[in-house]
């Protein structure tokens, strides 16, 4: 049985695959609409989510199997005090795979210890989400042709946008990726990304806070909103959420074919009016987040399933 806890959990190869499988879904739907009849798929969100609990569970339904779960803490018995631990080897009595939010580092990989049935981290506090970065690698794979030979700025929240730190494992093993990690002081990549991959891994990576200072090179600008909920007070947030906007004048320098991404939700640090701008690729990512959960769950489920050749 495989759990995906962090992005590189999963092979090269293995994520390879799935991009092949999701890619064969969007063209082939129906090959698949009866892939999981009668598995149960259960959402365990112990904090908000749109995105990634609606599209795991339209996932499931598309692959014709079933949903159960709950979308906040507090309405389930976390309210009364039940450990991660124990909610998961409850729910894996009840269906066939599980995919958990949780505001605590490390939860999904606690929850995985004593579970019965495969575990999908769907977020767990400001660490990992590996299956952002799947649908990322995705969006990259489907606007470049490629995941390697890219220059790629992430600008924003680096401190604690988990998006940020799985796109950078994951990245860690492709060639020739060049980041430009664009953040204000107080939001700079921590320190133990650095260490355990960024120099670990010899990543090539510059600083700054100038969010146009590299905009003519950039392959890929992935925007994060600076995430509220991890902040200790209210007055560093006010102060740092509109940083960065990012607006038509700004990309003036942009590459024609830049692909901007987001994990969204956006709060103001897209303006609306780059959404009509062709290389707005923010909306798109969202739809194909559906389509490599739905090749996440066939893997992790062992369900066989037919393959487009490449
Ligand atoms: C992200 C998350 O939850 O980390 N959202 C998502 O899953 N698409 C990004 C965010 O909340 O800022």
């Amino acid at each position: 049985m495989r759990h995906l806890i962090e992005i590189n959990d999963l092979s090269v190869e293995e994520i390879e695959e799935l991009i092949e499988v999701a890619k064969d879904i969007m063209q082939h739907p129906e090959n698949y609409w009866d892939k999981c009849k009668h598995k149960k798929l259960a959402t365990l969100f112990f904090e908000p989510s749109t995105r990634t609990r609606l599209s795991f569970e339209s996932a499931m339904i598309e692959l014709g199997g079933d949903v159960i779960g709950f979308s906040s803490a507090s309405s389930s018995s976390a309210s009364k005090g039940e450990s991660v631990s124990d909610t998961i080897r409850i729910v894996g009595g009840y269906s066939d795979i599980i995919a958990m939010r949780h505001p605590k580092e490390g939860a999904a990989l606690v929850g995985s210890i004593k579970s019965e049935v495969p575990i999908i981290n769907a977020g767990d506090g400001g660490h990992h989400h590996p299956t952002q970065t799947l649908t990322d690698l995705l969006t990259i794979s489907c606007e470049k042709n490629r995941l390697d030979n890219l220059t790629i700025g992430l600008c924003g929240d680096l401190k604690f946008g988990r998006t940020v730190h799985s796109l950078i494992s994951a990245m860690s093993r492709y060639k020739n990726i060049k980041f430009i990690l664009i953040s204000p002081d107080e939001l700079r990549i921590s320190e133990y990304v650095k260490k355990e991959i960024l120099d670990k891994y010899n990543m090539d990576y510059i600083e700054t806070k100038n969010m146009e200072e590299y905009m003519d090179k950039l392959d890929i600008l992935y925007m994060t909103r600076v995430q509220q909920e991890r902040f200790f007070n209210e007055e560093d947030y006010l102060r740092l959420k509109d940083y960065y906007i990012l607006n038509e004048s700004k990309l003036e320098k942009a590459k024609k074919d830049l692909c901007i991404m987001h994990p969204l939700p956006r709060v103001n640090e897209i303006s609306i009016e780059v959404d009509d701008d062709p290389r707005a690729c923010y909306f798109k990512q969202a739809k194909y987040g559906k389509y490599i959960r739905m090749a996440l769950i066939l893997k992790l489920l062992g369900i066989n399933y037919t393959r487009r050749k490449i």
